[in-house]
């Protein structure tokens, strides 16, 4: 393979309104490397997650986010879709009338110029489908429409699966999964785990780490990154809490 690609943030300072949630957080993904991202409840972890992707209400004031050296600051969403970035949704949004095997196949079309016949693409989501333990029924129903928490994660993890981005961050996939689910959603996102795909896995809990295992830990408290390292981090953090991290200088990522 070529170099792999590099997802670059620096000093990143985001807000909301007139409320700052990111303030200063530098991290570097590269292509083939799981990040997981841990931090308590409200520290901007999903506030992340919708700056990556372009959110209009979320403003950078200062630093900058850039793929191979390349700021994709003034970039809209599906520009940043098109460059190899994904997002899956904390809470997937509910879109009625949009069938989701329409979807699937628009994305691939649309934001990965695949040129697959329509056959043999739908065959090949049926079986991804099937590794995700859902019926076929679900290509014909609105996208997350009476979805299940559970369906709807697992049906985040199907978009990944066809969509194959060079960077994807997974915000809370591992919420409101039962055991077996989170098994199921854990294998399939170690199945695409490989040296073309950079992870970044938004975390409260160990649970998912233990499946999928971290090259990188990261915590991340009021807005910026406070402290990374590798695996062992997250069974850390699960021992003490938070709290015992707050007050730590920030370090660089790697
Ligand atoms: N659209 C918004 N308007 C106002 N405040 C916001 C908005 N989005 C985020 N915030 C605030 O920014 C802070 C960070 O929120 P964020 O959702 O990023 O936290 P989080 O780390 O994902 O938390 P959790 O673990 O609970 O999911 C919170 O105080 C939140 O209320
Ligand atoms: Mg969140």
């Amino acid at each position: 393979m070529s170099m792999p690609s590099l997802l670059k943030i620096t000093d990143l300072h985001a807000k909301v309104g007139d409320k700052e949630i990111l303030s200063g957080l530098n991290l570097e993904v590269r292509q083939g490397e799981v990040h997981a991202i841990m931090g308590p409840n409200g520290s901007g972890k999903t506030s992340l997650s919708y700056v990556l992707m372009g959110h209009p209400r979320y403003v950078v004031t200062k630093g900058d986010i850039q793929i191979d050296g390349q700021s994709i600051l003034t970039l809209k969403a599906d520009q940043r879709a098109k460059l190899g970035l994904f997002l899956g949704f904390q809470y997937p949004l509910e879109v009625p009338g949009l069938r989701l095997g329409s979807f699937l196949r628009t994305v691939a079309t649309e934001v990965k110029q695949d040129k697959t016949p329509v056959g043999q693409f739908y065959a090949g989501v049926k079986k991804q489908l099937a590794s995700l333990e859902l019926s076929d029924d679900f290509l014909s129903r609105s996208l997350n429409e009476g979805f299940s928490g559970g369906e709807k994660k697992r049906i985040e993890i199907l978009q990944l699966l066809t969509v194959k981005p060079k960077f994807a961050v997974l915000d809370e996939t591992d919420s409101g999964l039962d055991v077996d689910a989170l098994r199921l959603v854990s294998n399939a996102v170690s199945t695409v785990r490989g040296p073309d795909m950079g992870i970044i896995l938004i975390t409260h809990y160990q649970r998912i780490l233990k499946y999928v295992r971290p090259d990188f830990v990261h915590i991340l408290v009021d807005g910026k990154i406070i402290l990374s390292a590798g695996p062992e981090l997250a069974d850390e953090v699960e021992a003490k809490g938070y709290e015992a991290f707050k007050g730590t200088a920030p370090v660089s990522t790697q």
